[in-house]
């Protein structure tokens, strides 16, 4: 196992740039990473559940080896940690989105991109064209959703990622206090901030502010605020036959984001999903959504079926992500830990929290005595969430 930490001391886990993001972004930037809903008790769940998986390590084996490499679907891919789609990406960071796309290709690790993101996605393809996978939100309209898969398609996406857990828009009190909307209105409150983070406003100036340039041609009123615009153009809880018209339209892998009961997850198994991603949106839905680790452990024990299991939801360690692999995923994502990356260093702090998941993944991996990532599971585990 190699000893070289291909990342800056200085900020050694991923709580370190998340401090320095903190400092660097304006505050309504942040919050929006940041937010959960309500009073944030379902971000904090998927936390707690993740530490109160304890393992039990293995020793009297050789380590010198650690292969954290995972196979899925039709890929090898590097690590079990790749990017999550997190929307207005490039709010947080003047170029996140193609800084952390080509980190990605470069650790050779999945990189979602949300539809709500705010780079052209054809952009993201050339960046990382082995890595790329899409996140749908279902438009509304059965015309535009087929647009939009053909062009997900045609751009080169290898996956697709159906998000179904934002039936209904969200009440974020963080948001509604710092007045998020599109496009953004020049407030005092706001003119301060940009003033107070003069590298953030000269980058967001010369870059030009941030628009959802992958579904504007599905806007009705190009002056629709942001909570309208995602409302009229997202469907009202997406369902399991729309779920099959894309199962029909979508040649590729096809995951679904977002269930949490066991008998939605059969469901989308019978119409034949590929992979499900364990998720309750970061907390960002339902303050009292059950944790993502814990859905992931019911899951597993009560289907056998052949789906790729994943998770996300407050992964910000390589050792989180090896329990989630103890609980039976084969693939996890972090969107905050990423985007804290490129808050705190700029574009070289996506290559900085891949190195640490990286490292993190191996020496913990080799710490338990499990010299394969896929070989890691439930033999690991003392006790569960
Ligand atoms: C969008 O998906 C969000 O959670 O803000």
């Amino acid at each position: 196992m190699t000893q070289t930490r291909a990342y800056d001391t200085r900020y050694p886990a991923v709580a370190d740039l998340k401090d320095r993001a903190r400092k660097r972004l304006p505050k309504f930037a942040f919050d929006y990473l940041e937010a959960a809903i309500d009073n944030e008790l379902g971000k904090a769940r998927n936390r707690a559940a993740l530490q109160d998986v304890q393992l039990i390590p293995r020793y009297l084996r050789d380590v010198s080896t650690v292969d954290t490499s995972v196979d899925i679907f039709d890929h090898s891919y590097a690590m079990p940690c790749g990017v999550a789609p997190v929307g207005l990406g490039n709010m947080m960071w003047p170029g996140a989105e193609l800084a952390l796309a080509a980190a990605a290709q470069k650790a050779n690790v999945p990189y979602v991109l949300s539809s709500f993101s705010t780079t052209p996605m054809e952009d993201i393809v050339n960046t990382a064209p082995t890595v790329s996978w899409f996140q749908l939100y279902v438009p509304r309209r059965r015309q535009h959703m087929q647009q939009l898969i053909k062009r997900v398609q045609e751009a080169g996406f290898r996956t697709l990622v159906v998000t179904v857990d934002v039936p209904i828009g969200a009440k974020r009190n963080r948001e509604l206090k710092n007045g998020l909307k599109l496009p953004l209105s020049p407030s005092t409150s706001l003119l301060w901030q940009c003033m107070t983070h003069p590298n953030w406003a000269l980058r967001s100036l010369l870059a030009g502010w941030p628009d959802f340039v992958n579904i504007q041609d599905y806007r009705d009123d190009p002056k629709q605020q942001l909570a309208d615009f995602i409302s009229s153009f997202a469907m009202a809880g997406v369902t399991a036959q729309r779920l099959q018209e894309i199962r029909g339209l979508w040649q590729g892998p096809l995951v679904i984001k977002g269930l949490q009961h066991v008998d939605d997850m059969a469901q989308a198994i019978d119409i034949g999903v590929d992979g499900i991603v364990v998720s309750n949106h970061g907390g960002r839905q339902l303050d009292a959504a059950v944790a993502s680790a814990l859905s992931l452990q019911n899951a597993t024990s009560a289907l056998s079926a052949e789906v790729t299991w994943m998770l996300d939801g407050g992964i910000r360690s390589g050792l989180d992500v090896v329990r989630a692999l103890a609980l039976g995923a084969k693939m996890t994502f972090s969107g905050r830990s990423f985007f804290y990356g490129v808050g705190a260093l700029g574009a070289k702090g996506a290559d900085q929290v891949m190195a640490i998941f990286a490292d993190e993944i191996a020496r913990t991996l080799g710490q338990l005595g499990c010299v394969n990532a896929a070989a890691m599971g439930r033999d690991y585990i003392a006790s569960t969430p």
